[in-house]
């Protein structure tokens, strides 16, 4: 497995639980990430999880041995480059101001500019809105976003897999995020081959 850096970026839609649980995973994983929280991202980690810093983030997600923590101001920092080498990014949760920005490339934090990165490169860039019902702006934007190779991967979990906990609803989806990166794992329902297909 490639040892290449993956870009999370944490910004302000509802789903914290999505977030801090792909982090963990990328750490049991030994993925490098290079990490950008949105202000309202601390603010959902905040409201939904009672994260209000850094070392409580730390806390709950494993080894940060390999986790690099970047400001979202600083347009400067490594994933605003395209000569820095990368796996990819994740936008988990993407809000839709975050989606929108980035379907216009306007590059006003670090989050927009890494991800306007991403997309120039042609590395995978897996955005995971959480937003119901969607507007045609929405809709447009997730298109537009698509046609520029990006991977719109909603926070949609199935329940085909008879899930018993919230934490089975929240591996569904970053063991689907995990599968776009590339990066090996055991997260979420794994269809075999023989058995039924799920419908997903
Ligand atoms: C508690 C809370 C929940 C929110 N939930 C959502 C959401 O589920 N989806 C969404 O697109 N925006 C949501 N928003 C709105 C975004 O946070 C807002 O548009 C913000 O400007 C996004 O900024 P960011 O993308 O830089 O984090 C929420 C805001 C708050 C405060």
């Amino acid at each position: 497995m490639s040892t290449l850096p993956v870009t999370l970026a944490i910004t302000g839609a509802s789903g914290a639980p999505y977030a801090v649980r792909l982090l963990e995973c990328l750490n049991a994983a030994a993925v490098p990430v290079r990490l950008v929280i949105s202000k309202t991202g601390w603010r959902l980690l905040d409201e939904e999880l009672d994260i209000r810093s850094e070392a409580a983030l730390k806390e709950r997600t494993g080894d940060w041995s390999l986790v690099t923590l970047y400001a979202d101001d600083d347009r400067g920092a490594t994933p605003a480059s395209g000569s820095a080498p990368s796996r990819g990014m994740v936008v988990c949760p993407c809000s839709m101001g975050t989606l929108a920005s980035i379907a216009q490339g306007t590059t006003r934090s670090l989050i927009e500019r890494a991800a306007d990165v991403v997309l120039k490169e042609r590395r995978t860039l897996v955005l995971v809105p959480r937003e119901t019902p969607y507007s045609m702006i929405h809709l447009e934007n997730m298109l537009r976003l698509t046609q520029a190779g990006a991977i719109v991967l909603p926070a949609s979990p199935g329940f085909y897999h008879r899930p018993a906990k919230l934490e089975d609803l929240i591996d569904f989806i970053v063991g689907r995020i995990l599968s776009h990166l590339g990066v090996e794992h055991a997260v979420g329902p794994v269809w075999r081959r023989g058995e039924t297909a799920p419908t997903d």
